[in-house]
């Protein structure tokens, strides 16, 4: 009988993701899908004393990433500190220079330097690998990047963020403003100290520039991707858009065309029937339109230690395997250009809320306004509010190109019975 292999595993990162991982693997002595077995020698972490549900101290110590990367104990390198640059670059840099196997769930290092890391591991035959870095449980990398590169893919788009999609459910489903919302989500532990990275779109940013790197086999350009989060969505535009048969979603998307890439992230409308405006929750969802495939349509826990861990132990397992795979779609020395599109040429229906004066000639002059900018209505509605200075009239739009949406907007929040600038949200091209 041939001896099994043993890998000799190095976790930097014992957050949520790292103390999963520990936890799954020492609850599963007997992994070993790959036929090789997965042993943690060592450990690293900012703090050594601080409380954990498991127990480190068999476990060797490593205060800093990069040693632990380039000890002659550690056969693979895990990498869950989190943050584009500092000890997480320097140290999954270290492990790729040494020819390891690097294993991260870290998107904000690989959207914004994963050319480079790509063209690092390449040059040394190290295999890099994120599954982790998108969606959490959801297979979405390995997917895009192995099972659909006999297709030609054309759009990505979906909600990769479940902090923001659980702040927007709770909002229409408690009626309480998104200030309120986060508090709570604070408080209970499902949203970050520090929201930022969350609700401002950041987190799903990186998330889709990995998506549409490995979709269209170009490097991840994640300086390109226009970024809007949830912290501007009101209530009323949750109650009005549910009135016209929408929900509020945060929508990463990403889409080819002879002219290039669009990469955004958006807080957008999605018709109440449709799979994505039906993910509640922090839940993520995903779909995927190819030229020969059609569509497919994926959903499931984006983050959380069970459904994160397994993602990691699913590269570990393909470390095993002893398979080295371009890190995306293609090899990183012959990546396509990321040519951006410039988003005002970007053609798309889109809801307007006004808030108006209650006087006659209102209405009248701002369908003027539209139809000589260029703009054609779709729906329209206005809702009585007691004791308001405006009133709100909401409309929405056939499809139309954004910098003639843009000019309208301008002529619009001109008129003198408009009380403020209009409110846009897109509709999701979905
Ligand atoms: N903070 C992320 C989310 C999970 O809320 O979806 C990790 O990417």
């Amino acid at each position: 009988m041939t001896q099994q292999k043993t890998w000799r595993i190095g976790v930097a990162g014992l957050g949520t993701v790292g103390a999963g991982l520990l936890t799954f693997l020492a609850e599963h002595p007997d992994f070993a899908p790959a036929g090789g077995k997965a042993v943690v020698t060592g450990v690293s972490a900012r703090s050594r004393s601080r409380p954990r549900p498991f127990d480190i101290s068999g476990l060797p110590w490593f205060d800093d990433p990069v040693a632990l990367a380039n000890s002659p104990q550690t056969d693979v390198f895990v990498e869950l500190i989190g943050g584009s640059d500092g000890p997480a670059k320097a140290a999954v840099e270290a492990a790729l220079s040494a020819g390891k196997p690097v294993v991260t769930a870290n998107k904000a290092l690989i959207a914004e330097h994963g050319a480079e890391l790509a063209a690092l591991a390449e040059a040394k035959g190290a295999p890099l690998l994120f599954e982790a870095a998108v969606m959490g449980g959801v297979p979405a990398v390995k997917m895009i990047r192995e099972a659909l590169v006999g297709d030609e893919i054309a759009s990505v788009a979906g909600i990769l963020n479940g902090t923001c999609n659980y702040i927007l459910t709770e909002m229409e489903a408690t009626g309480r403003s998104f200030a309120e919302v986060l508090a709570e989500a604070q408080r209970l532990g499902y949203a970050e100290a520090d929201p930022t990275m969350d609700v401002g779109g950041f987190d799903a940013a990186h998330k889709i520039s990995i998506l549409a790197a490995l979709a269209f086999g170009c490097a991840p350009n994640y300086a390109a991707a226009e970024i809007e989060g949830i912290a501007g969505v009101e209530l009323l535009d949750i109650h009005l858009a549910r009135d016209l048969g929408y929900r509020i979603k945060l929508v990463a998307s990403a889409d080819r065309s002879p002219d290039g890439v669009l990469v955004r992230v958006h807080p957008s409308l999605a018709p109440l029937s449709h799979p994505l405006a039906q993910a509640g929750g922090a839940l993520n969802a995903l779909f995927i339109e190819g030229r020969r495939i059609g569509r497919i349509f994926v959903q499931g826990p984006g983050a959380g230690a069970g459904p994160t861990a397994a993602a990691v132990a699913a590269d570990i397992a393909d470390v095993m395997t002893g398979a080295v795979r371009p890190v995306f779609q293609a090899p990183a020395t012959s990546l396509a250009p990321f040519t951006p599109v410039d988003p005002s040429k970007s053609i798309g229906r889109a809801y307007l809320r006004l808030s108006v004066k209650d006087e006659p000639g209102v209405i009248a002059a701002v369908s003027e306004t539209l139809a000589e900018a260029g703009v054609s209505i779709e729906s329209f509605l206005q809702k009585p509010v007691e004791n308001a200075s405006g009133v709100p009239i909401v409309l929405t739009t056939h499809a139309v190109a954004e910098s003639v949406l843009t000019a309208a907007i301008d002529r619009i929040a001109a008129l003198p019975a408009v009380l403020d600038r209009p409110r846009l949200l897109r509709i999701a091209k979905i």
